[in-house]
């Protein structure tokens, strides 16, 4: 799998290079290369943004300097292109799943006021928010969606944390707990100290399900 990010401000992506992502890339398990969409600006000066035709508030960024871009890192259109946008579609789970189909995703994150509204006509597939709430740029987004979409490549993570976690199964995950088995007078629930793979697989059972119903009934059990 290969994740392509158009961004004017590569330096925001580092994050992305340690930790559990960051291993995943130097083991080659997935590539995510960023592109600064400013060395595409065919002016003298890359100016990538400009004022608004109509008026109003802020910049918006250019048309030519992303198009070229986007022509230069996907030139037969094989790759999925997404724009993270307050205005998409939002980011569940089932579609994680389905980004990870893909060979090929392509990120373009907008900054200031967005992009002009022709480069998405002419080149993106679709809008994907991350939520409902207005950040100041695309790059956060395109972030959540390089880690949540390359956690579930082979061998990035052990497939038993898949299994059981939040929203794998439509519900959310049982409580965990480690060593010591007491903690500030506070103790570990017996039946995970029994040794009774049964009882305790039941008991998370349970506790999935209650913690699901009472926080997010929304979700189907
Ligand atoms: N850009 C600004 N806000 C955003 C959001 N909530 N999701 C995706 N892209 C965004």
């Amino acid at each position: 799998m290969k994740i392509t990010v158009l961004t004017l401000f590569p330096e925001m992506f580092a994050p992305l290079f340690s930790s559990i992502t960051g291993r995943a890339v130097e083991a080659g398990k997935i590539e995510i290369d960023i592109v600064n969409i400013r060395d595409f600006a065919d002016n003298k000066h890359f100016k990538c943004d400009d004022y608004p035709f109509g008026g109003g508030a802020g910049m918006v960024m250019m048309p030519q300097p992303i198009g070229s871009a986007i022509e230069a890192v996907d030139p037969e259109h094989k790759a999925h292109r997404i724009y993270l946008s307050p205005k998409g579609e939002t980011l569940r789970q089932d579609k994680v799943f389905q980004l990870l189909q893909y060979g090929h995703i392509v990120l373009l994150c907008g900054h200031y006021e967005g992009v002009d509204q022709r480069v998405i006509d002419l080149y993106i597939d679709e809008e994907v928010s991350i939520g409902d709430y207005v950040l100041t740029g695309g790059e956060l987004p395109a972030m959540v969606v390089c880690d949540c979409v390359a956690r579930y490549v082979d061998g990035v993570i052990a497939q038993g944390s898949l299994v059981d976690e939040s929203f794998a199964n439509g519900a959310l995950e049982y409580p965990q707990y480690t060593r010591p088995a007491e903690y500030k007078g506070l103790k570990v629930p017996e039946v995970l100290l029994s040794g009774d793979h049964k009882k305790i697989d039941d008991w998370r059972r349970a506790e999935s399900e209650r913690l699901t119903r009472t926080r997010r009934p929304d979700l189907k059990q």
